[in-house]
């Protein structure tokens, strides 16, 4: 699918656009991979390991439609990654997210459809659904304006889709390698913000696979969301630090006990497939008929979800065990 095309990866330089760069360079042989970043450090050091002569990169802003519509010439897929994604710096800079996040959605919409790309899909977050901060907000207003941009394509074969999914393992600033940092420190106990807290947990790989299998599956207007396992924070700290007791430190602004997928108020939307969910749109595009989402390109067959359902990391029927989430975060 991706053989002799043109990929343009925002965000390319971080730690989804490094991994979804080398599973490409693996597994596909494309004319050009380019990413669109602002700092050149970055970008310099991810050309040391990543310098085949496919790759391009451009130093640019997606707040910046001219620099967005310059890169998008020839490209046949868009991966949409760029973001601000800290919750905490997210409320204290609430415009700066929204710049970046909504209004640099929109630019990558508009250039996009005026160069004619065939597929993109754009990245979002479990913290969307349902948001109580301002990073889940925008990232709800960035899926919202993918879903409509379907509407402004007219006849040609441009379609968007957008791909949410919750917590990545060991990525920057996240759980386990703060526990690490505090166990090395010497901590005698690990603070936990809430007991009954429960998340969504995923690979990178697993997240990058799930999105290059989307480009193949999308008809425009899915929100696809991975069947992944839970996990409990008490067993993270367990599986970090066996021996270390744990102590509660309160929930903190913008945080929930557990993260939501799949919400209730959209279940009569929602289509369950075997590996995956999908949310259809709640709007109709510029068709005569409605697409059957039941159904998606490789021929596979959903189901609609039973009304009131919803997909959350606390009623998930899977949970990793402490060891599993040894094994998965190397921490035997
Ligand atoms: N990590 C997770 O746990 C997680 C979970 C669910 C969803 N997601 C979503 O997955 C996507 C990728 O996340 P990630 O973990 O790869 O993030 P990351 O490691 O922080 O990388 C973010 C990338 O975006 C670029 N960027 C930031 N602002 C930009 C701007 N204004 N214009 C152009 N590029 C910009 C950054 O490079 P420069 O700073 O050089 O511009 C960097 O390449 C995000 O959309 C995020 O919301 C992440």
């Amino acid at each position: 699918m991706f053989d002799n095309k043109v990929i343009l990866i925002t965000g390319g330089t971080g730690s989804f656009g490094k991994k979804y760069v080398k599973t490409l360079l693996d597994r596909y042989s494309p004319k050009k991979i380019i990413i669109f970043s602002r700092d050149e450090l970055k970008q310099y050091e991810m050309q040391q390991v990543y310098n085949q002569r496919c790759m391009r990169y451009f130093i640019g802003d997606v707040r910046d439609r001219d620099r967005l519509m310059q890169a998008c010439k020839g490209v046949d897929y868009i991966i949409h990654a760029a973001a601000l994604k800290q919750v905490p710096a997210a409320e204290y800079n609430p415009m700066e997210c929204i710049k970046t996040n909504v209004n640099g959605a929109e630019n990558v919409i508009a250039a996009a459809v005026a160069n004619k790309v065939h597929r993109i899909i754009a990245l979002s977050t479990d913290k969307a659904a349902n948001p109580i901060n301002l990073y889940g907000a925008t990232k709800l207003c960035s899926d919202k304006l993918f879903v409509a941009a379907n509407n402004t394509v007219g006849e040609q074969d441009t379609r968007f889709a957008v791909v949410r999914y919750g917590n990545v393992v060991c990525s920057r600033g996240s759980v386990i390698p703060f526990f690490q940092k505090l166990v090395a420190e010497g901590a005698t106990s690990l603070p936990i913000t809430d007991e009954r807290m429960t998340r969504f947990w995923i690979t990178l790989q697993q997240g990058v696979d799930f999105v290059l299998k989307n480009f193949s599956r999308m008809s425009g207007g899915e929100i696809f969301v991975p069947k992944i396992p839970s996990v409990r924070i008490v067993d993270l700290a367990a599986a970090v630090a066996p021996k270390l007791p744990v102590h509660t430190i309160g929930i903190r602004p913008g945080e929930k006990v557990k993260e939501v997928m799949c919400p209730e108020d959209d279940s009569h939307l929602t289509f369950e497939f075997d590996d995956h969910f999908v949310i259809s749109p709640a709007i109709h595009f510029n068709k005569e008929t409605r697409e059957d989402y039941s159904q998606n390109k490789l021929g596979e067959q959903g189901k609609p979800v039973a009304s009131g359902f919803s997909y959350n990391s606390s009623e998930n029927p899977v949970f990793l065990s402490i060891d599993e989430i040894k094994r998965m975060n190397n921490l035997e």
